[in-house]
């Protein structure tokens, strides 16, 4: 099958979170099975830079207020997975993020590049595409910025490839004011309820889940949280409606990249044969985070957005105590102000036992991955969650919360699953603080037991975290279109 991967971020091209490394492995792992997948994303200066061998494929005319667009082809630097590229300067080339201008706020043109990557995948996806030679069979575009997608298509009433819609976050929705149905040259007849229209502005999410073929989320908990009105954020109804097309298929990770026995940010090496060799790095990041070398006090990890979403508001409630039991605590993160402003002043409270690195940063978020004895992650909502699966594949058994993917991924440890070995983290509840501090004080009880501590790891290093058997389950929802 021939299938375009709509996305508006993929590692290692640019990345903002999940979706990034989601778009970075699927699409690799289902050409292993042999599938003929393209990536679609926009030509942002970083993805220009780094896309290899560029070279112009063709020029679309005239898309409305944007005017002429150059589709660069090129292919991913690490995977080789075909990559299309959508070159408009004035749209993608700009200092700051995929999302946000340099101060943190929205671009507020948003509406337009997203729904130019939206019109141009709808473009490729016709069956009479200018790119004669690659007709899609299946166009499976991703989250809000993708989704227009099949409203173009419908509205261009040419036949046109099926579609997917995949979410990986239903909190964001690309709602935005009436007046681009217009100017994005969508026709005005189309917005209304049963359509466009989601409260008074358009909705390229709503969009995307109404006239979408199918839809695919991320875990199946998700999946089935969503048609909720806890998790469904207003759009609980209409996924409700269309319950029998929703998919909740787990993500995977890329194996190779997050693994710790090669990976290279790491100072030493380890496998699930040679855990006491993830000591050494954690007395690396203890060293090189200023915190004291201790091999024996428990170091908490964090690595996340700072964000309502993930609940560390939560941690930071607790997190005080915490480090007066002896705990260590390595966060990195940014995001909430006053979250980050929060964990800041902790660290100047307990400068030797908490370590805060606000911004981005690669090597750093896997050494603390590896170098931490326990992650982590309380979120209030999770789609999936790569994170507690990379703590998983690095021996870093998580705390979590039991929603989505979280809910799916970890095994609560508790007498019985550590006997029968199926036991690899620390699930809670309720998201409250103090359930939260439970489930780690669970964790550390658990931490002083040397002997149930390494069964725990090496249950959740053996975990079958990969691609493989999901995207087996994306090839078997595009069959099903055709
Ligand atoms: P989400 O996409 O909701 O943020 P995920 O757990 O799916 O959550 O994915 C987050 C991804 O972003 C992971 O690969 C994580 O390692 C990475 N990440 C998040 N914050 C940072 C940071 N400050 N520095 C480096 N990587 C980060
Ligand atoms: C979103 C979700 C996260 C998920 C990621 C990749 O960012 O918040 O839970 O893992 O997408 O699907």
């Amino acid at each position: 099958m021939r299938i375009l991967f709509v996305t508006s971020e993929a590692h290692p091209l640019i990345k903002t979170g999940g979706l990034a490394d989601v778009s970075g492995s699927l699409p690799a792992a289902l050409r292993n099975i042999g599938e003929d997948v393209r990536i679609l994303i926009p030509g942002y200066r970083q993805v220009l830079d780094k896309l290899r061998n560029p070279r112009v494929l063709l020029k679309l005319k005239w898309l409305p207020i944007v005017g002429d667009v150059t589709i660069m082809g090129g292919e991913m630097p690490d995977t080789g997975v075909p990559v299309m590229a959508i070159v408009c300067p004035h749209l993608y080339e700009r200092d700051g993020g995929p999302y946000l201008d340099p101060r943190g706020y929205e671009w507020l043109d948003n509406p337009l590049r997203f729904g130019s990557l939206s019109r141009v995948a709808a473009i490729l996806s016709s069956k009479a595409s200018p790119l004669s030679n690659w007709i899609p069979d299946i166009v499976h575009f991703n989250d809000w910025q993708g989704g227009l997608t099949p409203a173009f298509m419908r509205f261009s009433g040419a036949p046109c490839a099926k579609s997917v819609l995949g979410i990986h976050n239903l909190a964001f929705q690309g709602n935005c004011a009436e007046e681009w149905v217009e100017k994005l040259g969508l026709p005005y007849e189309a917005y209304h309820i049963h359509g466009l229209e989601y409260y008074g502005q358009l909705s390229f999410l709503k969009a995307g889940v109404f006239y979408a073929d199918s839809i695919t989320t991320v875990s199946p908990t998700y999946a089935r949280e969503i048609q909720t009105p806890e998790f469904g954020f207003g759009m609980q109804g209409l996924l409700s409606d269309r319950s029998s097309h929703i998919h909740g298929i787990l993500n995977g990770i890329d194996t190779n990249e997050w693994n710790p026995a090669t990976d290279p940010h790491l100072p030493e090496h380890y496998d699930a044969d040679t855990l006491q060799k993830k000591g050494l790095v954690k007395r690396a990041l203890q060293e090189h985070l200023g915190l004291t070398v201790d091999p024996d006090a428990p170091l908490l990890g964090v690595v996340s957005r700072l964000t309502h979403q993930k609940g560390l508001d939560l941690f930071l409630e607790c997190a005080g105590s915490l480090a007066e039991e002896g705990c260590q605590i390595a966060i990195l993160g940014s995001g909430d102000p006053s979250m980050q402003q929060g964990f800041v002043s902790l660290a100047k409270a307990y400068p030797k036992q908490v370590s805060v690195t606000i911004g981005y940063n690669e090597a750093i978020s896997h050494q603390i991955m590896a170098g931490a004895d326990i992650f982590i992650m309380p979120s209030r909502f999770e789609p999936c969650g790569l994170n507690q699966m990379y703590g998983l594949r690095y021996g870093t058994p998580p705390v979590v919360r039991r929603t989505g993917g979280l809910a799916d991924s970890v095994c609560d440890s508790n007498a019985e699953s550590i006997a029968d070995g199926t036991a690899t983290g620390f699930v809670f509840d309720t998201a409250d603080t103090w359930q939260l501090h439970v489930a780690i004080q669970r964790a550390l009880a658990c931490y002083r037991d040397k002997e149930t501590w390494k069964k725990i790891q090496r249950n959740g290093m053996a975990q079958d975290v990969g691609w493989d058997h999901s995207a087996d389950a994306y090839r078997e929802v595009y069959k099903s279109l055709l």
